[in-house]
């Protein structure tokens, strides 16, 4: 593969950030498995064909970023930082196959999903589970020297959002819990029951864009004065009669809310930041970041950190606009409609040769 320019395909149907969520609906068209296809891993059911399950999305795209400019021909190290069910990860070791690949996930029960698709790679692959924000330790503890390439693939997996326990789900009932990590303290109940009016209202405001802010975090605070909320259900139900029932909406009305608020117990703000300082920190020169993402607020960090990067020589943006699914791929998939790849190559040249001071960490 030659150095090559990656164009924009235009942006196929009007997006939202919701749409990350489109799994979420009742009665939804995706197709179940027979029972006689399924098998539990790390205590999820899931099919023999993984992608069944979660399809990664605009795959032959992150393929290319990562391997452009003729990267992992002679090897190379994949870090995948949201490896899920490892569909991006396992296209990239069968694309490249000189490649080894070092991926993470906060959430242990779809790593045990990852290992096992990743077993016919033998040694190539290796996993283990972490958040983004531990990178940089894993990496030094791995000893596996400086990636050749990087990924984020951000937000929830569909594995997630299908285990009404796991409490994702405003569609199914389930606990109020929604943390990826298990090790994580605080869940999303501890949120709804213990934050301010103010502070709610604005993590549903900037984090969901949702424009009924006020009056729901209003509604909740008046509501758990008589019992706190458990279940995603009682939170769904209250959310949606404050938006006077949805009815004529094209997303649950609890949509929003719901995204803000797994936003908020999984730090996916902060987590995001940190891992584009780790891409910075670790790159091998030339190496490639591509990133994913599926709320409006992450892709304008992702593409100021790029800029900003370019402005410094650190960074060569290799995605002038993101990239965005296809018709095809939209309509197949929903969750597709809402994703947004940037992708940059670090540059290490300047800094190796700038005088001391300058240009240096
Ligand atoms: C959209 S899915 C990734 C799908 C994957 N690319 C694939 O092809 O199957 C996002 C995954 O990243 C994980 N994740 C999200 N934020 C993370 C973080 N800060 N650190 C580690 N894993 C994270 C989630 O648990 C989830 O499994």
């Amino acid at each position: 593969m030659s150095s090559m320019a990656f164009s924009v395909g235009a942006p196929p149907t009007t997006r939202t950030d919701s749409d990350e969520y489109a799994y979420d609906i009742p009665n939804r068209s995706i197709r179940k498995p027979p029972i006689a296809e399924m098998k539990v891993l790390g205590g999820m059911t899931v099919t023999g064909n993984f992608n069944d399950v979660h399809r990664p999305v605009l795959l032959r795209e992150v393929v290319d970023l990562l391997g452009s400019e003729d990267r992992f021909i002679s090897g190379g190290l994949i870090v995948d930082g949201t490896l899920g069910a490892a569909g991006h990860a396992s296209a990239c070791l069968e694309a490249f196959d000189r490649a080894e690949l070092f991926g993470i996930d906060q959430d242990p029960e779809i790593l045990e999903i990852a290992r096992e698709k990743l077993r016919p790679f033998g040694e190539r692959a290796r996993v283990t589970h972490g958040r983004i924000s531990e990178l940089s330790s894993l990496l030094q503890t791995a000893e596996l020297g400086q990636p050749t390439g990087m990924l984020f693939d951000l937000g929830v997996s569909s594995l997630q959002l299908d285990q009404p326990e796991r409490g994702f789900s405003f569609a199914a009932d389930g606990p109020l819990d929604m943390r990826m990590d298990p090790t994580r303290e605080r869940t999303a109940a501890d949120i709804i029951n213990n934050w301010d009016e103010a502070d709610l209202a604005d993590l549903f405001y900037y984090e969901g864009d949702e424009s009924r802010s006020r009056s729901i975090a209003r509604a909740i605070v008046q509501s758990r004065r008589r019992a706190p909320f458990l279940r995603t259900s009682a939170l769904a139900e209250l959310i949606a009669g404050e938006m006077g029932g949805g009815k004529g909406g094209k997303i649950h009305p609890a949509t929003r809310c719901f995204q803000a608020l797994r936003r908020a117990v999984n730090e996916e703000g902060e987590e995001l930041l940190s891992g584009l300082d780790v891409a910075e920190e670790w790159l091998a020169n030339e190496g490639v970041l591509v990133v994913i993402s599926f709320h409006s607020g992450e892709d304008r960090a992702v593409k100021h950190f790029f800029a900003e990067g370019a402005r410094r020589g650190r960074w060569r943006v290799l995605t002038k606009k993101p990239l965005a699914a296809d018709r095809q791929e939209s309509r197949t998939n929903r969750r597709a409609r809402s994703a947004r790849v940037r992708a940059a190559v670090r540059v290490r040249a300047a800094e190796a040769s700038a005088p001391r001071g300058e240009g240096a960490s």
